[in-house]
């Protein structure tokens, strides 16, 4: 399967090459294929903050080499590079507020920079800390492998052959270092036979779903039916949907769940029609800091992301109010699907036991 899921593997969005960060621009997608370089930590943050680069993985991923070359431009300039390199990981750390996976990146890339001895030459020092961005990246990668499996796995467990799925933003290959989170189990299941038709919530106000998930899931055959997000509730009723698959943002040391604004009333919705409810994060997304959701910040973006449609007044004139990621509850989820296991019903025991675990592959 493993080989089956890296041949499926066809939409890139993070490139690392020549000394710049390259990232395929995901706000005009599926329109156009714009690719941007970037050589600084200021540039990789305003990507993050724009949303060029977006899902939690892959924000990480961006800023893990936001700080290798931030070293570089360091190194270059003289110095205490080691010192000034400290803005820099202020920078990227102030770029987006919820997705934890971003703080954790920064803080594997402080680690790798305090293990230095500090006698060794600049370019040695540099070469450690982009070897460490790559290991990032790559460990990303094959984490979704993983979880791709051990959701198909639980798919086939529980309900057996031919789902009707839905599926919240987007958590595929755009979202991640490689083959995606919930979209990525998604995947694994279609290609074992078991997916009959996905449908892909809207995802308002930045249309992750119909934009970015219809687009990855239709490039790969997938059936795939865009809703919008009002209209859950209604398809679960009526269209035979077996499980909401999701992402996450931040899972909390309890179990609870960030995940795109959206998410809670999904599971909300499926625990009333008895749809199962799977959230699929590497356990970088996991926040063993945090003993539960409420302690999450949760971004809020500018009103005109919803009062505007590209660039376009189609909302009154009024205050909106537009917070980006919303909590889902432990005891509302079936499932937790991460690189070193599955966490059914998951509570704070279970999360804690999860943690010690080594990762599977
Ligand atoms: O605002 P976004 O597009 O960064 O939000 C992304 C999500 O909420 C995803 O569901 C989450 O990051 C998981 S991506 C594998």
């Amino acid at each position: 399967m493993r080989d089956r899921l890296l041949a499926a593997e066809k939409v890139k969005a993070i490139d690392w090459r020549d000394d710049a960060l390259y990232l395929l621009d995901q706000r005009v997608l599926p329109f156009e294929e714009t690719w941007h370089a970037y050589t600084t930590a200021a540039g990789v943050a305003g990507a993050i903050r724009s949303m060029v680069v977006r899902g939690a993985p892959a924000i990480g991923i961006s800023a893990a080499y936001g700080i290798a070359l931030a070293a570089r431009q360091r190194i270059a300039e003289g110095g205490d590079w080691a010192m000034a390199l400290v803005q820099d990981f202020t920078v990227l750390a102030e770029s987006r507020p919820t997705a934890v996976n971003l703080f954790w990146a920064l803080n594997r890339m402080r680690d790798r920079l305090a293990r230095l001895k500090g006698n060794e030459s600049p370019l040695v020092a540099l070469a450690a800390l982009e070897a460490e961005a790559v290991a990032i990246h790559l460990s990303d990668r094959e984490a979704n492998l993983t979880m791709a499996q051990l959701g198909a796995d639980l798919i086939r467990k529980h309900q057996g052959n031919l789902q009707t799925v839905l599926t919240h933003c987007n958590t595929g290959a755009l979202a991640t270092g490689g083959f995606g989170t919930a979209l990525g189990v998604i995947r694994a299941a279609h290609l074992e036979g078991m997916i009959e038709r996905v449908y892909a919530d809207e995802t308002r106000p930045w249309l992750q779903g119909s934009r970015l998930t219809a687009w990855e899931l239709a490039n790969e055959g997938i059936p795939v039916t865009v809703n919008a997000d009002s209209a859950a509730a209604h398809l679960m009723k009526t269209k035979g949907i077996t499980w909401v698959i999701v992402g996450a943002d931040r899972i909390t040391a309890n179990g609870d769940v960030a995940n795109k604004i959206g998410t809670y009333q999904l599971a909300v919705a499926a625990m009333h029609h008895g749809v199962r409810f799977m959230v699929v994060a590497p356990s970088s997304t996991i926040d063993m800091a945090l003993a539960s959701g409420d302690d999450i910040p949760i971004e809020e973006r500018e009103g005109r992301e919803l009062l505007e449609l590209g660039g376009q007044r189609v909302g009154a004139d009024v205050d909106a109010f537009n917070p980006v990621f919303d909590v889902t509850p432990a005891d509302l989820i079936d499932a937790i699907v991460t690189e070193k296991g599955i966490v059914e019903r998951p509570d704070t025991a279970k999360m804690a036991l999860l943690m010690c675990r080594k990762r599977l592959h």
